[in-house]
């Protein structure tokens, strides 16, 4: 889990992260939270955007996968913005979600 801190704003506002990490998954699952205030600032693209890169990178992740309430509008949004692609659907307890898969290495650093 990694804070999100603007250079601007000089605190954390916000955060981002994997989930589900081990030796024998490589496939984790990403989230993302940024404080009302701060919304809509491409704060959480960004982020999400950076923490993929990094586990490209430095972790030779190829693949995160994100689930999405079907009513969280902002995050359907976030997903598309990042080039995620909807893969289908998965259910946890009572709740049907969402389930995008983002190719990390392919994210650009901007
Ligand atoms: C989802 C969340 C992280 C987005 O953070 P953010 O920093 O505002 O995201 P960004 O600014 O990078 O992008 C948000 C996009 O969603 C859009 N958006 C925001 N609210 C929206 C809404 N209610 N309906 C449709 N689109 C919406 C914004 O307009 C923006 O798209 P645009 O740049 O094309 O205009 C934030 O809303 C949040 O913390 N929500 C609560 C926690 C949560 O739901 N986390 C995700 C769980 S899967």
């Amino acid at each position: 889990m990694l804070a999100i801190v603007p250079e601007t704003v000089g605190r954390p506002v916000g955060m981002v992260g994997l989930f589900g990490l081990n030796r024998s998954d490589r496939t984790p699952r990403f989230g993302y939270w940024v404080i009302r205030e701060f919304r809509g600032r491409g704060l959480a693209v960004t982020a999400a955007r950076a923490l993929g890169r990094w586990a490209a990178d430095k972790l030779g992740i190829e693949t995160l996968v994100l689930d999405v309430e079907p009513a969280n509008e902002a995050s359907h949004r976030v997903a598309a913005k990042l080039g995620a692609g909807r893969v289908g659907e998965v259910t946890q307890g009572t709740v049907r979600l969402a389930r995008y898969e983002l190719a990390a290495g392919r994210l650009t650093r901007t």
